[in-house]
């Protein structure tokens, strides 16, 4: 059983319920799940040890949303070799710089050391509007990596 913090960016809930979707399967999966929603750098440091999955859309031109930029400029100067996380981006194909939040937040924690379980996920709001038919099958097995 693995324990699973869930820190989400979102703008208008797309991210949001991919994340609570993520958490009730990886809770029937056994694993222990929590959400944070406007997550703060005291939630993180939970996850130091264990696991954290980041949910995140994009705005602006490739920006994070103002609900997870407190968090990452929060970790931005650790070093966080123990962390292993997964990443699920959503943005849409038809801007430039296509989910560029969520690669934005795998590149600081590449930098950082820390472990990526299994490929980030991007999932484009022009292909697929329902996110979670997307992420669920991802969640499925990104929760058999975990130990
Ligand atoms: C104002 C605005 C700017 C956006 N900028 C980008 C962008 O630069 N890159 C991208 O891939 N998607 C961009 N998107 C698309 C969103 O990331 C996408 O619709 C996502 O599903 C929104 O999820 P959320 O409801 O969790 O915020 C933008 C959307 C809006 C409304």
């Amino acid at each position: 059983m693995a324990d699973v913090g869930i820190f989400v960016g979102t703008m208008y809930g797309n991210a949001q319920l991919v994340a609570e979707e993520a958490q009730t399967l990886l809770t029937g999966l056994g694993h222990k799940a929590q959400v944070f929603e406007d997550p703060e750098v005291g939630d993180w440091e939970k996850y130091q040890g264990s696991y954290a999955l980041v949910v995140t859309s994009t705005t602006g031109q490739g920006d994070l949303p103002d609900s997870i930029v407190p968090l990452y400029e929060a970790i931005r100067d650790m070093y966080q070799p123990h962390l292993r996380y997964g990443i699920i981006a959503l943005g849409d194909s038809t801007y430039s710089h296509f989910c560029g939040g969520g690669k934005r937040f795998d590149a600081l924690l590449q930098e950082q050391g820390a472990q990526r379980i299994g490929e980030m996920l991007e999932i484009d709001a022009s292909e697929d509007p329902e996110p979670e038919t997307v992420s669920n099958p991802w969640v499925e097995h990104w929760a058999t990596l975990l130990s």
